[in-house]
């Protein structure tokens, strides 16, 4: 198996959001495809394109009503291959999701069932109950919409279980015939040029009475299932894992190397916002520590930000009300156990602190992801609802609509950000790519950066322990490849010295800068940095001098 993804670099985005090519309000496949020259020019690799299927679109296209056709707003099959041409042309891959925990309750398994009831065949492809006492120990996820995880549906006057939204209902993988439907999806979209699915939510897949439903040994049976079956398909396709859980159980969504490729390090993401508050760096390395090895030939996903809330599901509470106190004060700016807020406003549009966040995405191991619009540092809205906030049309440009779109603003899925600070006049592609210093332009750089070292994707990582812990250091090494990066996590100038004894007359050469940085005492080697920075010294034994 070719382990690109372990090298990959992806960007995250939704078709509706992106651009709008046909002037309808709602972004398309002909408009995301006339982007992709944007997108190979920021230097990524790989897109994750959010679900564009047809759908109610209750909860943003995770409610699909049907597998195989594409919401037409979005545009229509023939504009998707030529999408994924052009994409083989740019050597770009493409993710797409495979949302299987559940269907849309408009979907022809769930309509079936309730209009033949248990006479239909689809009847046992969801999980119905008399009443609401099965399953008591299962926690509610959209806690601020949904009261229970039972819905009465009163054609059959039962009730059927949902974890998600109640427009959701569950598909119930302990049958066999569901778990084999699933792999014609993958069989599918497979045969059509895509490169990997995100496996929506899946540790919900199985349900069992007495536990709390997550993360069953059935469950990871089924993945196993749809692992071999993948590969007996098809060569280089991979599985992510969306396993929002706490280490010990999102390492087991690899595992023996038989299950995802890739899982999101969830327990990460929400300390390193933290780390940063705390100007500590514990949060962040006791967390590394305590993440299991994983196989060989999986990788984690890293993420500061995407399209849901910052999630606080997998925190302490106390960490969770320390989230809340500083970075969600208003109370708009929650939504469920987390965070409806994007990077920059989150950060208070600290260039530092983004530039600072993104280098520990590149650096640390696994596969980075950028949610679209972080890049310019877009902003967000906390009036709209749900997470739609976080959503809003990509800024292009100053024209009308963030040159989004051409159509009457009123017209559009959804406004694009407008305020002073974030909004489309001043945060934009198309001034950010003229101006040298932008975060764009930087972000590009980190990018080109991140590209010509492999040790960043595939090699190991050990901390430092310098006495002041405002200062993160690690080491990355693979085969004859070793980077020091040092992040200073505070929003004050700092001084430490760090032991380099093992890399005693060796030279260290600053990366973005291309200078060898002296060393008199490896023991003791001093440093000063500015508040919020970070170095990537690539180590150089004596003979590889510059
Ligand atoms: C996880 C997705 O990221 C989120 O947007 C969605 O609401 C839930 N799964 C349910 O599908």
């Amino acid at each position: 198996m070719d382990l690109w993804y372990k090298d990959a670099i992806i960007y995250e985005l939704h078709i509706k959001a992106f651009f709008d090519k046909n002037n309808d309000g709602i972004g398309d496949f002909k408009g995301l495809t006339e982007k992709l020259d944007y997108l190979k020019d920021l230097g990524i690799n790989t897109i994750w394109l959010l679900p564009f299927f047809v759908s109610p679109l209750k909860d943003d296209g995770y409610d699909i009503a049907d597998y195989y056709t594409i919401n037409p707003d979005y545009g229509t099959m023939r504009d998707f291959k030529a999408f994924i041409r052009a994409c083989k042309k740019r050597n770009i891959k493409v993710l797409i999701e495979l949302v299987v925990n559940h269907v849309s309750d408009q979907h022809y398994w769930f309509q079936d069932a309730i209009k033949n009831g248990k006479k239909s065949k689809y009847w046992d492809y969801f999980i119905w109950s008399d009443n609401q006492e099965k399953f008591k120990d299962t926690r509610i996820i959209f806690s601020d919409t949904e009261k229970s995880n039972w819905t009465w549906q009163p054609e059959v006057k039962m009730f059927y279980w949902h974890r998600f939204f109640s427009c959701q209902p569950d598909l119930n993988h302990n049958n066999p015939k569901v778990v084999k439907k699933i792999n014609k999806i993958i069989k599918y979209w497979g045969d059509l040029g895509v490169d990997g699915f995100r496996l929506d939510a899946i540790p919900y897949l199985c349900v069992k009475e007495g536990t709390n439903n997550e993360n069953l040994e059935q469950t990871h049976k089924v993945i196993k299932n749809w692992r071999s079956y993948l590969d007996s398909e098809f060569q280089d396709k991979v599985f992510l894992a969306e396993a929002n859980q706490w280490p010990e159980d999102v390492a087991k969504y690899f595992g023996d190397g038989d299950e995802c490729h890739m899982a999101y390090n969830f327990p990460l993401m929400p300390r390193l916002f933290i780390a940063i508050k705390k100007e500590n760096r514990k949060p962040i390395v006791e967390i590394m520590e305590n993440l299991p090895d994983i196989p060989e030939n999986c990788q984690w996903a890293l993420f500061l930000r995407n399209h849901d809330e910052l999630t606080l599901e997998m925190v302490t509470d106390e960490e969770r009300d320390y989230m809340y106190k500083e970075y969600a004060k208003n109370p708009k700016m929650r939504i469920n156990a987390g965070i409806r807020r994007r990077l920059a406003p989150l950060v208070d549009n600290s260039r530092r602190i983004i530039e600072l966040l993104n280098s520990i995405l590149f650096s640390f191991p696994g596969t980075p992801i950028i949610y679209y619009g972080d890049e310019i540092g877009m902003g967000d809205n906390i009036f709209l609802g749900d997470r739609n906030g976080v959503r809003t049309p990509m800024q292009w440009s100053i024209d009308r609509n963030a040159g989004f779109s051409q159509v009457a603003p009123q017209q559009l899925y959804l406004p694009p950000i407008m305020d002073p600070v974030y909004g489309y006049q001043s945060i934009n592609v198309e001034s950010k790519l003229i101006q040298p210093s932008s975060l764009l332009n930087s972000m590009k750089r980190i990018i080109e950066i991140r590209k010509n070292y492999k040790v960043f994707g595939r090699g190991d990582i050990k901390f430092l322990s310098p006495k002041n812990n405002k200062i993160l250091a690690y080491v990355r090494t693979y085969e004859n490849q070793k980077v020091l990066c040092i992040v200073n996590l505070a929003k004050t100038s700092e001084f430490f010295d760090l032991d380099l004894s093992e890399f005693y007359s060796c030279n260290l050469r600053e990366i973005f800068g291309n200078s060898i940085f002296p060393i008199s005492n490896w023991k003791n080697c001093m440093f000063t940095m500015q508040p919020h920075s970070f170095f990537w010294f690539e180590v150089l034994s004596e003979d590889e001098k510059l």
